[in-house]
């Protein structure tokens, strides 16, 4: 009966399933084990269920000589060296659609708080600031009738869009293969909602230059990854005017410190990435990320693989 080391507590019942096969060994803690304390409680372990907080490097790998499946909770799995992952053998599962609502769900959340101004109106009310009603208050833009930019015309940009749709929106896109030039894009947008995976090529794609090309009216929201902005730009974008809000799920860093100078700047929202956080989505992700280990520690071929070529490669 091959162990597993899963990173963290997760919600549902998806680890009682698990645990009917496998010895399986929980961090306790809610913040992620180090990378010592990672690679220790691998020792003897041949499946690692991970964090979007547990970088898996090609040297973590190499220390862990039993890992035979990882599987992530998450659809994205930027954390995890997926090169060296497959040059040892080893499948990384993923869990994708289970979240795609959700997260579009919290996406245009954000969108709503960015132009409607919502941080800054609710804060006014607790802090005793709601004198009166005032004509010219807490002025935003409109999302009705918007134009919608979707950087990442993916299953997540897809739901974004049919979402635009009811509010009357014009949905742009810009893809690797298809839609606009990004910069035809931020120019012509109201609002910029990132769908993108992180990889090098994403990887500071909104900088200063893209952060100049948008309207000053316009906002900009990232439920992606936060690398792909560049964190210090945005920041003197708020400052100086160049867009008019942003809203975040995702940062870079990550956690961002309550003192972070962002956090500093106007019409700027920031949520702890918790697009995906409804029971339902969270459990479904759970039991994804199970099955997905549960089949690569059988020897089978994952039901979501983020590396199928795995399983071309010659043994
Ligand atoms: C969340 O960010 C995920 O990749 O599932």
């Amino acid at each position: 009966m091959p162990a597993c080391f899963v990173t963290r507590r997760l919600p549902g019942d998806a680890l009682a399933r698990l645990a009917a096969e496998h010895e399986v060994d929980v961090w306790p803690d809610r913040l992620p084990p180090q990378r010592e304390a990672l690679i220790d409680r691998l020792q003897g372990c041949a499946g690692l269920l991970c964090l979007l907080t547990d970088p898996i490097d090609a040297a973590l790998i190499d220390a862990c000589p039993d890992l035979r499946a990882i599987s992530c909770f998450a659809v994205g799995s930027d954390n995890v060296d997926l090169e060296a992952a497959t040059a040892r053998g080893i499948p990384v599962g993923t869990t994708p659609g289970v979240l795609t609502e959700a997260t579009a769900d919290l996406t245009f959340a954000l969108i709503l708080a960015a132009g409607r101004r919502l941080e800054e109106a609710a804060s006014e009310v607790r802090a005793g600031d709601w004198l009166t009603w005032e004509p010219a208050r807490l002025l935003g833009e409109d999302v009705h009738g918007a134009t919608l930019g979707i950087v990442g015309l993916g299953r997540i940009g897809r739901a974004v869009a049919r979402r635009a749709e009811g509010f009357g929106m014009r949905v742009i896109h810009h893809g690797r293969r298809d839609g606009l030039a990004l910069g035809d894009l931020l120019r012509q947008s109201d609002f910029v909602s990132l769908h993108c995976p992180l990889t090098p090529a994403t990887r500071g794609l909104i900088g200063e230059r893209e952060l100049q090309a948008m309207k000053t009216s316009a906002s900009l929201v990232n439920v992606a990854r936060g690398p792909i902005v560049d964190t210090r730009a945005l920041e003197r974008a708020l400052r100086e005017g160049w867009i008019a809000a942003a809203a975040l799920d995702v940062t870079d860093p990550e956690p961002l410190p309550a003192d972070h100078p962002l956090l500093g700047a106007p019409r700027l929202t920031v949520v702890p990435h918790v697009a995906s956080a409804t029971r339902a989505a969270r459990e479904a992700i759970g039991a994804m990320a199970v099955d997905n280990l549960l089949a690569g520690l059988a020897g089978a071929r994952m039901p979501h693989c983020a590396n199928p070529q795995v399983y071309d490669r010659p043994d």
